[in-house]
């Protein structure tokens, strides 16, 4: 079960106060905090999914836009994931592609991505498969603990 359904209404009125995700339901009175309020404080992605929101838009959304819906040259990854399965985008992701004038960068030897790579291919899928809308998902999830230890062994933290 999903920690966070089983906060308090009041509790659930001030997580979304506090995050700021909908200041006017915030000042909703506390009757209107129901079952639905809660339900609405779920975070909207997994965790793989948010992180991989966070990297996508840190590493490849200046060539492929935001939300992964494509850039002025670089393809639009959530119709590119239709057809391209985990193994193709991995490839693609570690050694880079050269097209005539078009340059995917190659990014194995980059942490930054590498260690998140899994995260970014499911953000991109739950975006391709409409699972997940447009913009950073909110109310977030939280990370882990054993999610940030892997993290940091990745990066040699
Ligand atoms: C400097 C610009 C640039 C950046 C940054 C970049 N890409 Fe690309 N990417 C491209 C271009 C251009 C192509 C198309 C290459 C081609 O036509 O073969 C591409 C192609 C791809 C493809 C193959 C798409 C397909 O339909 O075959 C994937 C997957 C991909 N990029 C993922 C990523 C991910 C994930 C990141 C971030 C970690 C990223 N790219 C960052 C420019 C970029």
């Amino acid at each position: 079960m999903k920690p966070f359904l089983k906060l308090t209404a009041s509790a659930a009125t001030a997580l979304i106060f506090l995050s700021g995700a909908n200041p006017s339901f915030a000042r909703a009175p506390q009757a209107a905090a129901t079952a639905d309020a809660a339900a609405q404080s779920a975070p909207t992605a997994s965790w793989p999914e948010f992180s991989g929101y966070k990297r996508y838009h840190g590493n490849c959304s200046v060539c492929h836009g935001f939300d992964g819906l494509g850039g002025t040259f670089a393809p639009n990854l959530t119709k590119s994931l239709k057809t391209l399965d985990h193994d193709a985008f991995m490839e693609v992701l570690v050694n880079g592609r050269q097209n005539g004038n078009l340059a995917m960068p190659a990014f194995g030897a980059d942490p930054n991505v590498m260690c998140f790579a899994e995260d970014i291919y499911t953000y991109l899928k739950a975006r391709s498969d409409d699972k997940l809308g447009r913009g950073r998902p909110s109310p977030q999830p939280k990370k882990p603990a054993d999610v940030a230890a892997a993290e940091n062994a990745c990066l040699g933290l």
